[in-house]
C-alpha cells in the first residue's frame, strides 16, 4: 500500500513517520526546501526524529516530492495542508483547493482520501469532494474520510499511537477503510456518525481551550485589580476534585490551532445565523492580553517606556518549540514598540525571526517573559534586566501576572 501524504509540515510529516512503519509514504509537498531536507534524511519538525526519517529512507519507504505525479499511484491519499485565516480573518481554504488540484489533477484511479485538516463542519462533504472531482478531467469514484489531527507538537506523553482518533468517511466503506489506515498506528479509534460531527468535535477541543484561557486571562486581571494572586487563586480552586479544570493565563494564545480554529467555528456558525458572540469575545481577550501586559509594565516604570531597553524572552508560542505562528509575542513587541520602547528579544530555540536574530540575556531596562523553554535558565532570565515581568507564572521573585 502506499500512502501520499499532501504537507510535510507538524502533521503531515508526523504521520509520515507513524506510517512508514507499515506503508511506503509519499511525502507531497510545495515547498522544495523542505523537500529537499527530508530527502537527505533531516527532519524540521519536533518530534520527528531524523533518525526515524533516515530509517525509512534508507528501506526505501519514504521519499519526499515536489512532483504531482509521485502520487498518481497511491492507495490512500492524506490532506496535512494549513487552513489559515484570511488578513480579514476568515477561513482561508485556499491551500486545501490547491491540495484538491493536485489530487485530483493526478490521481486518475480512485483512492481514500482523508482530510487531517481541521476546517468547519461540511469542508469534506461540501468543499473538499466537489473540489477534486472539479480537478479530475474524467470522473473518479474516489472515497472520502475526515480523521481530525489532535498532535501536540513537542508533547512527549501523548503522540500519534496513544491519542485516540476520530473518524468518519461519506460511505461506510469509506469509514471502514480509514479504520484500517489509522489502526495500524493508532490504539484507540472512535467512529462518530458523519464527517461533520468529527470537524465539529475538533474545532470544539479548541474552542473549549480558547475560551477557558480567555476567561483565567479575564481572572488574572480581576485577581490583580483585587491584590490577590492569580496562580495561589487556581491553586485553590483546583483543589476541588471535581467540575473544575486548571488553566493558567498567559500574554495569550498562540499558535496554528487555538487562535484560529473557533474563528472557523464563529464563521459556520454565523453562516447558519446562530451566534457565536461567545467564542468572538474569547478571542478578542485573548487577543487584548499582550496590551495589558505592556500596560502593566508601563504603570510599573514611571509611566512610559520611552527609549527603554525591552528584551522580550520566548517568542515562540509555547515551551520547547520553534513554532512561532500567531504568537503573543509579536502583539506584545508592537505595542512595546508603540509605546517608544527599543525592544530586542531572546530565544535560542527559534533563532532567527522576522529578519531578526535572538539577542543576548543580559543588558536591558526591563525583561518580560512570554515563553520560558526549559533550556533557558530562570536565574539568567532574572539577571538580565532590573525589572523583569514573567506572564507565565514560572519565575520566582519578579513580577507578573
Ligand atoms: N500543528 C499542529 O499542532 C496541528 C494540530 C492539529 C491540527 N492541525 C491542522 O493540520 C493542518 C496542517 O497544519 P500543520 O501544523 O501541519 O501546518 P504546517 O505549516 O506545519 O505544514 C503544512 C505544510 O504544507 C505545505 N503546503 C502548503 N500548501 C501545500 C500544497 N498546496 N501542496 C503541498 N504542500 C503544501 C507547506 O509547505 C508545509 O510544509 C492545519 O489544518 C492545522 O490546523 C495542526
Amino acid at each position: 500500500m502506499k500512502v501520499a501524504i499532501i504537507g510535510q509540515g507538524y502533521v503531515g510529516l508526523t504521520i509520515s513517520a507513524f506510517a512508514g512503519e507499515f506503508f511506503d509514504v509519499v511525502g507531497f509537498d510545495n515547498n522544495q526546501k523542505i523537500v529537499d531536507q527530508l530527502n537527505s534524511g533531516i527532519s524540521h519538525i519536533e518530534g520527528v526524529e531524523s533518525s526515524v526519517l533516515q530509517k525509512w529512507i534508507k528501506a526505501g519507504r519514504y521519499k519526499a516530492t515536489t512532483s504531482g505525479s509521485d502520487i498518481s499511484d497511491a492507495d490512500i491519499v492524506v490532506i496535512a495542508v494549513p487552513t489559515p485565516l484570511s488578513k480579514d480573518r476568515q477561513p482561508d481554504l485556499t491551500f486545501i483547493d490547491a491540495a484538491c488540484r493536485t489530487i485530483g489533477e493526478n490521481v486518475k484511479t480512485p483512492v481514500l482520501v482523508i482530510n487531517e485538516s481541521t476546517s468547519f463542519p461540511g469542508t469534506l462533504r461540501n468543499y473538499i469532494k466537489p473540489a477534486i472531482e472539479k480537478y479530475s478531467a474524467t470522473p473518479v469514484e474516489h472515497l472520502y474520510a475526515i480523521s481530525p489531527e489532535r498532535v501536540d507538537p513537542g508533547r512527549g506523553d501523548y503522540n500519534q499511537k496513544n491519542t485516540p482518533r476520530l473518524y468518519a468517511g461519506l460511505t461506510a466503506e469509506a469509514s471502514e477503510k480509514t479504520r484500517d489506515f489509522y489502526s495500524r498506528f493508532c490504539d484507540e479509534l472512535v467512529e462518530v456518525s458523519s464527517p461533520e460531527v468529527a470537524e465539529a468535535a475538533k474545532l470544539f477541543e479548541n474552542t473549549f481551550r480558547q475560551v477557558n484561557i480567555a476567561l483565567v486571562n479575564e481572572f488574572a486581571q480581576i485577581t490583580n485589580a483585587l491584590g490577590i494572586s492569580v496562580y495561589e487563586t487556581l491553586d485553590a480552586a483546583n483543589t476541588k476534585p471535581y467540575g473544575f479544570m486548571k488553566f493558567t493565563p498567559s500574554a495569550g494564545v498562540g499558535g496554528h490551532c487555538i487562535p484560529v480554529d473557533p474563528t472557523y467555528l464563529a464563521a459556520v456558525a454565523e453562516d447558519h445565523g446562530a451566534p457565536a458572540t461567545f467564542i468572538r469575545r474569547a478571542n478578542d481577550v485573548n487577543l487584548e492580553m499582550s496590551k495589558y501586559v505592556v500596560d502593566r509594565v508601563q504603570a510599573d516604570n514611571g509611566g512610559s517606556l520611552q527609549g527603554k531597553s525591552v528584551l522580550v524572552v520566548g517568542v515562540a508560542y509555547k515551551p520547547n518549540v520553534a513554532d512561532v505562528r500567531e504568537t503573543a509575542a509579536e502583539l506584545v513587541i508592537e505595542h512595546l514598540r508603540s509605546a517608544g520602547a527599543v525592544v530586542t528579544w531572546h530565544d535560542d530555540v527559534v533563532g532567527s525571526w522576522r529578519v531578526e536574530s535572538s539577542a543576548p540575556l543580559s543588558g536591558a531596562d526591563i525583561a518580560i517573559v512570554v515563553t520560558k523553554h526549559d533550556s533557558v535558565d530562570e536565574r539568567a532570565i532574572v539577571a538580565s534586566a532590573p525589572y523583569v515581568f514573567d506572564t507565565t507564572g514560572k519565575i520566582k521573585g519578579v513580577k507578573g501576572l
